[in-house]
């Protein structure tokens, strides 16, 4: 990986406008430059350059980014590529890992060292324990096969509270990185530590290099609780990034063709030992955009896998939306739903690869699944009730990228509505900018980008800025906010990314103002400001306590200010006779108090 400081010094010395400049025709005009874009066939220029911000944008294309993004856009190069390229422009040498970032690189290591060392201890464990029976005799009862629990490395945690750390003591092993990886934990009584994982079967989890990153722990008793236990993130594990089964599955088959996403480790096992040897799960989360392009970048189709009732229909509404901003030409996504009490594993079992391949095979396909997604919204089949349907979809075309894909849907959707493409084109660019079309159900599916439409950045993010400030300068006050809070802020993509940071600084360990903003770039795609990084915070921390509890009300109220006008604005455009008695009730209190 390129270290993010690099980057920063590397747009630092270098000027969009030659960049640019150099490879096309670039007019000043004003304060910006502009140019025909390179990106789409156009007759008057709609690019456009900003010099001080460094950064383009196409009011007609909507292609934009910085001088790495044109490159690699303008060049066809990927990212290292280009970041190559351009260094070597300005006489900068790109740091690779080894030479890079040694002191937190050198950290990393001494983690994977201590994990890969509890992944022996774990292994041995299952083949040599004195009780190593139970967990023996539990894989057995689930049918797993030596040959797959050595394929994926499954171990053995033995009961008692200190049988890792004693064996990391006799290795001379630090326990503080197994603390900092998640492998044990301290005492209360603050003397000394104990293992996380007890009694367990363990599953390795690894990186797309091999290297292990973290463990999932079984309990061998169904009545014991956490089912299943996870490592926590550290370092060098962050659940929402990792993807179970993905090295092993990469590694299977030198080229693959579709890789089937399902929700649990038993899962990947039952199927890996059915001959499906190219699933891969989350890790206990919903899967995100960031995780579907790591597996796209190991094979063209994936094949989402869902339980038939209701949890695995949100599941799959959620996955679409995640799939649709990185569905590039040439990708293919489908959805699968099973029969109602199975999952992949029951499944398998009972009907053995050739029935799951069809099963597969008869999957729906993203146009299938995103038209039943949006039939569910068509309340009549009148020109109206289509026309609105169409309106509604709109937020969903627009997270998908230009290209075939989108032709398809959008075709697809006129034939459906009877609406002339070409005007519901128009229709469905026009929305792209109005704040009102979201569908309620996405609205509440709450997660990324999607929602944004429905809130005003300028008003929020200052704040949210403010309380990344302070968070900075005291990572531990993320631990004093209410659960409600943090709920209520999850619901908006924009404040979420603070309740996202403000959950991680509760339950992360060891977190730091470099880790904060590690975090916040590389986990939220959020850039902090310079300014803020630099600017020396004076209050006591009884001050800022009370002034970050100050902004996260503040924020509620504004939120919730939005969420009201959205309603109201949505509400005003139905006719009354459309009007269900509450929202009635609603409308006529609005106009007693109105709202600002
Ligand atoms: P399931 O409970 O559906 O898992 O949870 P499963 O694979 O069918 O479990 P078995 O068959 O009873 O062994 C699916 C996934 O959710 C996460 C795990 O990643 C699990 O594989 N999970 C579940 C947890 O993290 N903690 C839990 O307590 C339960
Ligand atoms: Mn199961």
């Amino acid at each position: 990986m390129i270290p993010p400081h690099f980057i920063d010094e590397l747009l630092s010395r270098i000027d969009l406008v030659d960049v640019i400049g150099s490879r096309i025709d670039l007019k000043r005009t004003g304060q910006r430059f502009s140019a025909l874009c390179p990106f789409h066939d156009e007759r008057s220029p709609s690019f456009s350059v900003n010099q001080d911000k460094q950064f383009y944008h196409c009011f007609g294309c909507k292609s934009s980014g910085n001088a790495i993004k044109f490159i690699m856009e303008f060049d066809g190069l990927d990212f290292p590529t280009a970041v190559k390229g351009l260094s070597e422009s300005v006489g900068l040498k790109v740091p690779t890992e080894e030479n890079a970032d040694t002191s937190q690189q050198q950290k990393k290591n001494r983690l994977y060292k201590v994990l890969e060392e509890a992944n022996l201890f774990f292994k041995t464990s299952l083949r040599d324990h004195p009780e190593k029976q139970k967990a023996v005799s539990y894989l057995k009862g689930r049918s797993v096969t030596g040959s797959i629990a050595r394929d994926l490395g499954l171990g053995y945690a033995p009961p008692g509270w200190n049988g890792l750390v004693a064996h990391l003591e006799k290795k001379e092993i630090s326990l503080d990185e197994a603390l900092e990886a998640g492998l044990i934990a301290r005492k209360d009584n603050g003397s000394g530590f104990y293992d996380r994982f007890r009694d367990r079967v363990t599953f390795p989890i690894v990186d797309l290099r091999g290297r292990v990153i973290g463990f999932g722990g079984r309990v061998l008793d169904d009545e014991a609780k956490p089912k299943y236990l996870n490592s926590p993130e550290s370092l060098v594990f962050q659940k929402s990034r990792e993807i179970y089964g993905l090295y092993e599955a990469r590694n299977n088959s030198r080229k693959l063709d579709i890789i089937m996403v399902v929700e649990g480790y038993m899962d990947v096992l039952a199927l890996s030992q059915n001959k499906i040897d190219f699933s891969v799960a989350t890790l206990g989360t919903a899967i995100n955009s960031q995780q579907i392009k790591s597996i796209f970048r190991t094979a063209p189709s994936i094949v989402f896998c869902f339980d038939g009732d209701l949890a695995g229909r949100n599941g799959a509404s959620k996955a679409l939306l995640a799939a649709l901003p990185v569905m590039e030409d040439g990708l293919s996504a489908k959805f699968m739903f099973l029969p109602d009490g199975e999952d992949p594993d029951s499944l398998i079992r009972k009907e053995g690869k050739e029935k799951m391949l069809s099963r597969i095979q008869d999957s729906k396909t993203l146009t299938e699944f995103f038209f039943d997604e949006i039939e569910t919204k068509i309340s009549s089949r009148t020109p109206e009730g289509m026309a609105a349907a169409a309106k509604k979809a709109a937020p969903l075309f627009n997270l998908l990228p230009n290209g075939v894909l989108k032709e398809i849907l959008i075709n697809t959707l006129a034939e459906k509505t009877g609406v002339d493409s070409v005007k519901l084109q128009n229709r469905l660019g026009l929305e792209s900018t109005s704040s009102d079309s979201l569908p309620q159900s996405y609205v509440s599916a709450s997660s990324q980008s999607y929602q944004s439409y429905s809130i005003s950045k300028d008003k929020v993010r200052p704040l949210i800025d403010q309380a990344i400030e302070i968070l900075m300068a005291n990572p531990e006050l993320g631990a004093n906010i209410e659960q409600g809070v943090l709920d209520e802020l999850s619901r908006d993509p924009e404040t979420g990314l603070l309740s996202d940071l403000l959950t991680w600084t509760r339950d992360a360990e060891n977190v730091d103002q470099e880790r904060v903003l590690r975090y916040c770039r590389e986990k939220l795609n959020y850039q902090v400001s310079k300014h803020l990084v630099n600017r020396e915070v004076v209050l006591s921390i009884g001050e800022l306590s009370k002034e970050l509890g100050d902004l996260l009300k503040k924020l509620l109220i504004t939120i919730k200010g939005f969420r009201r006008s959205e309603l109201l604005s949505n509400l005003t455009k139905k006719s009354l006779k459309d009007l269900t008695e509450d929202e009635k009730k609603i409308l006529s209190n609005s106009y007693k108090k109105p709202i600002q």
